[in-house]
């Protein structure tokens, strides 16, 4: 009898199955498939990033249909789970995932990803295991947003197949490339391991390091390329906060001079700073303590710079203003000596110099300088009264310094514009000037570092950064901003720019855009070669231990 029954269940058993496979397809066997990973199950999430890890070209996809992005002739792995699962069509790319499509899971791989943040960064743009880990945080809120609530998402979600594969390029993209990353110095294979599965499973936890930045305070001394918003207020040219500007900056326009983020900001963002460095105009309480912008659009070393726009922060009045912060500081923490402290520890960014020649040596019809000194003079003057400002800096507390050096000013399309090039490429004359004012600051960052033992000053090469050729990095205008301008070389208010922002090298008529900045920001930060940084870049600047000077007390 027993057995009987047996046969009975076994043949209704597979008539069901049986039933099941000739009718209407199967439901997939989860709901819901979630991927995370680098090139190996990328499928496009990488196509619309400034990036060499590309593969939406053929032969790429030969046998897919076409290319997508998935960097295969045809299908990845993941795609043959899909398959394999029971799903009708493969995972979304989260890069094109939209409404209801996200409800049977996203694909979050990004080529040339890994588990650390720097990992695959000398091919450009990528999303890194924590950025896919944000990424998949939005889609959840969009499945709570479909579901009603958080309950019913956390339901559904918890049936759903997660697959997570990185590591990869933490190896090939970063510890065995010593050229470009000092992780092969800072680890042995083994400490690199446990390293790497300690960042792993905080992410994997859901546990996001909070990160401490990497210095208490950071401190902006510049012009246009750092300003963000300190020209608002005041009767000038040389101030944007009207869009065009600030088109894909969170805030909109806020006075940058950029489409988006300017290259401190990106810093501010990589040495763990939660928050963007608040502008001098408006920072008025004690988030001063985690440093001030005091950066001024057409602003020099000399007082006079800029002067035919309007009104502008002159680098002597923005160490009036630092002075000013740091009676504050002093009010904040109590104690001189605790301020002290405080400050010695902060970095301190000081880009000055363009102003002084494109809005003053090379304007001899609203200046004397070109008539008073030479070129080589000139550099020579602008270098004395400079020393006399950064060692003003160092009275006031500064002991980590990087001294931006001028870019390619020549190259703008507003200098080629304005000048020819009589056959060059570039304005030769405008970046000469430069390249002399460079080789001084050099000299000048080695006599202080010699001088001072209990400071650090590094040059940041800008002139060196500009100076490859930009196509291989994925920009494809390099002569002409995005933005349509006006006679002074800043957007017209309210024209629409163009659309694919990435491609432009150049914002407006002087300015580069944030896709430039970004690799800027990078190269400062953690250097691709030994000339992007003298004699050390900011990551390493950052992790000084700073010897007090001998000195009576
Ligand atoms: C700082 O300025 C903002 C507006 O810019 C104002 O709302 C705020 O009350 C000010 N805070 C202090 C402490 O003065
Ligand atoms: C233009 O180039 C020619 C040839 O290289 C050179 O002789 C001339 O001085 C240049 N003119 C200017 C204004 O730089
Ligand atoms: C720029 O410098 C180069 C190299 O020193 C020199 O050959 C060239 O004549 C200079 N050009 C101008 C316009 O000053
Ligand atoms: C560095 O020290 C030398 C020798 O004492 C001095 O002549 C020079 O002015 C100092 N330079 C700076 C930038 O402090
Ligand atoms: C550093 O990189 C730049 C651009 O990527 C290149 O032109 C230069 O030759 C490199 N320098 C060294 C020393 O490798
Ligand atoms: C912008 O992108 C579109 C579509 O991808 C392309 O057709 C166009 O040529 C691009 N424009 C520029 C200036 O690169």
């Amino acid at each position: 009898m027993v057995n009987k029954m047996w046969a009975v269940c076994v043949v209704v058993v597979l008539a069901l199955n049986l039933w099941c496979n000739i009718g209407a397809r199967a439901a997939p066997q989860v709901p819901c498939y979630f991927i995370f990973g680098d090139s190996l199950v990328d499928n496009g999430n990488n196509n619309q990033l400034q990036s060499l890890a590309r593969a939406d070209y053929l032969p790429y996809g030969i046998d897919f249909g076409g290319p997508t992005g998935r960097f295969s002739n045809g299908k990845t792995t993941v795609d043959v789970v899909a398959e394999l699962l029971g799903f009708d069509d493969y995972i979304p790319p989260y890069a094109t995932a939209r409404g209801q499509d996200i409800l049977k899971g996203v694909n979050f791989a990004s080529a040339a990803a890994g588990i650390r943040e720097e990992t695959g960064r000398q091919l450009g743009g990528r999303i890194t295991f924590s950025g896919q880990v944000k990424n998949y945080q939005s889609v959840v809120s969009q499945v709570v947003n479909f579901l009603g609530d958080e309950d019913q998402a956390a339901n559904y979600l918890g049936k759903c197949i997660y697959s997570v594969g990185l590591g990869s390029n933490d190896y090939l993209n970063n510890y065995f490339m010593p050229q470009f990353y000092s992780t092969g110095n800072q680890f042995t294979p083994e400490e690199y391991a446990t390293s790497l599965i300690q960042d792993y499973s905080q992410q994997l936890r859901g546990k996001p390091q909070v990160r401490e930045p990497q210095v208490p305070c950071f401190f902006i001394f510049g012009d246009s390329v750092s300003d963000n918003g300190n020209n608002n207020l005041l009767p000038t040219l040389a101030k944007v906060n009207y869009s065009p500007y600030g088109v894909d900056f969170p805030q909109g326009p806020t006075g940058r001079f950029c489409n988006g983020r300017n290259i401190v900001d990106v810093l501010a963002e990589l040495l763990g700073f939660e928050n963007y460095i608040p502008p001098f105009a408006y920072a008025n309480g004690s988030e001063i303590v985690e440093g001030v912008n005091y950066a001024s659009g057409a602003a020099g070393i000399r007082k006079e710079s800029g002067r035919q726009l309007g009104a502008r922060i002159s680098m002597g009045e923005q160490l009036k203003n630092h002075r000013t912060t740091v009676l504050r500081i002093i009010d904040i923490l109590g104690k001189r000596s605790l301020a002290k402290k405080h400050l010695n520890k902060c970095l301190y960014s000081v880009g000055m110099g363009s102003n002084d020649y494109i809005n003053n040596y090379f304007l001899p019809q609203y200046y004397q300088t070109s008539k008073k000194y030479t070129l080589e003079e000139y550099a020579e003057v602008l270098i004395k009264q400079y020393t006399q400002q950064i060692l003003r800096l160092r009275k006031y507390g500064a002991r980590k310094v990087s001294l931006v050096g001028l870019g390619l000013i020549g190259c703008t399309p507003d200098a080629i514009k304005t000048y020819g090039t009589n056959g060059s490429s570039c304005v030769e004359k405008l970046n000469n000037a430069s390249q002399q004012f460079n080789q001084k600051l050099v000299a000048l960052v080695d006599e202080l570092n010699t001088n001072f033992t209990d400071s650090k000053f590094i040059y940041v090469n800008s002139y060196e950064m500009g100076s490859g050729d930009p196509t291989l990095v994925g920009f494809k205008v390099l002569d002409a901003g995005c933005c349509e301008v006006d006679q002074y070389g800043q957007c017209a208010p309210n024209k629409t720019p163009c659309q694919n922002r990435t491609d432009y090298v150049f914002w407006d008529g002087f300015h580069p855009s944030e896709a430039s900045n970004l690799i800027t920001a990078s190269r400062t930060y953690s250097a691709y070669n030994a000339s992007d940084a003298y004699p050390m870049d900011i990551s390493h600047l950052v992790q000084l231990q700073l010897e007090p000077q001998v000195t009576a007390i």
